[in-house]
């Protein structure tokens, strides 16, 4: 089983353990509006213990436990969507993404709610189950839809000055609570741009490697300390790029 195909089973048994506590889990607040369910630890100890038996040089770095980087590392998210997956809202999924020198290579990140298993590796394109998935090529700024991600980590004044920006270029705007599976929408085409003023690497390593091999462009996300600190993002089809980084307000380099 090559790394790939490791990550693939890796992410649809830990997508499967997730749901079977789907909206009854334990929930507590880590802080305001920042859930944390009993199972989003039981996930990322699944998932570290099976990388670490298969590949113990590796480095992980999951939201939960933390870690270092490394010039091969692990980025988990157990559960993206946290508040989502508490309330009984079928929108989540488990994220994992894996990085050689600071560069997304291998991407597998399963919706339970659905049973579907997102994938990509470099060079080889971004699947979901065996379809191939591609951008849209929307190429209107007045029919498209693009999902402006939120958190407390920066103000509300920034993020409504985001949306102003968004909806004033004649976009339509959603927020449904995963960066992950936003981006996954971006990938397949059925939204045109994902962007959030900070997000952290677990919630996107997979979903950037996506929309990348499906056609779409990002920011370098993981240019300087992105992997531990988090950065800005940016990804969108090809068609609206240039017009979307200058209203959303961030360069797209690949
Ligand atoms: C959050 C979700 C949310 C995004 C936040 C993330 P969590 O992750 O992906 O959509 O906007 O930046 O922190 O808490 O559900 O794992
Ligand atoms: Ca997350
Ligand atoms: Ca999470």
């Amino acid at each position: 089983m090559d790394r790939l195909e490791f990550c693939r089973a890796l992410a649809r048994d830990a997508g499967r353990l997730a749901h079977s506590a789907f909206g009854q889990s334990t929930t507590t607040m880590k802080g305001r509006h920042d859930v944390l369910t009993a199972m989003d630890g039981e996930v990322e100890r699944f998932v570290r213990q099976a990388i670490a038996e298969r590949y113990p040089d590796d480095a992980i770095i999951g939201e939960e436990e933390g870690g270092h980087g490394g010039e091969r590392v692990w980025l988990i998210d157990p559960i993206d969507g946290t508040a989502n997956y508490a309330r009984g809202i079928p929108h989540y999924c488990v994220s994992i993404g894996y990085l050689e020198h600071g560069v997304p290579t291998t991407a597998a990140l399963h919706d339970p709610s659905h049973d579907w298993l997102y994938s990509a590796a470099r060079g080889q394109g971004a699947w979901k189950d065996g379809q191939r998935l591609a951008v849209s090529p929307c190429a209107d700024m007045n029919a498209a839809t693009v999902e402006c991600g939120w958190s407390t980590r920066r103000s509300t004044a920034d993020y409504l000055s985001l949306l102003t920006r968004v909806m004033g270029a004649g976009c339509a705007i959603r927020r449904c609570g995963s960066g992950a599976l936003g981006l996954v929408d971006v990938a397949a085409g059925r939204s045109e741009a994902y962007c959030e003023l900070h997000i952290n690497a677990w919630d996107c390593a997979a979903g950037i490697l996506l929309v990348q091999e499906a056609g779409g462009y990002t920011n370098d996300f993981f240019a300087g300390n992105g992997i531990v600190e988090g950065n800005p993002l940016i990804a969108t089809n090809r068609t609206l790029s240039a017009r979307l980084s200058e209203v959303i307000g961030i360069p797209i380099t690949s």
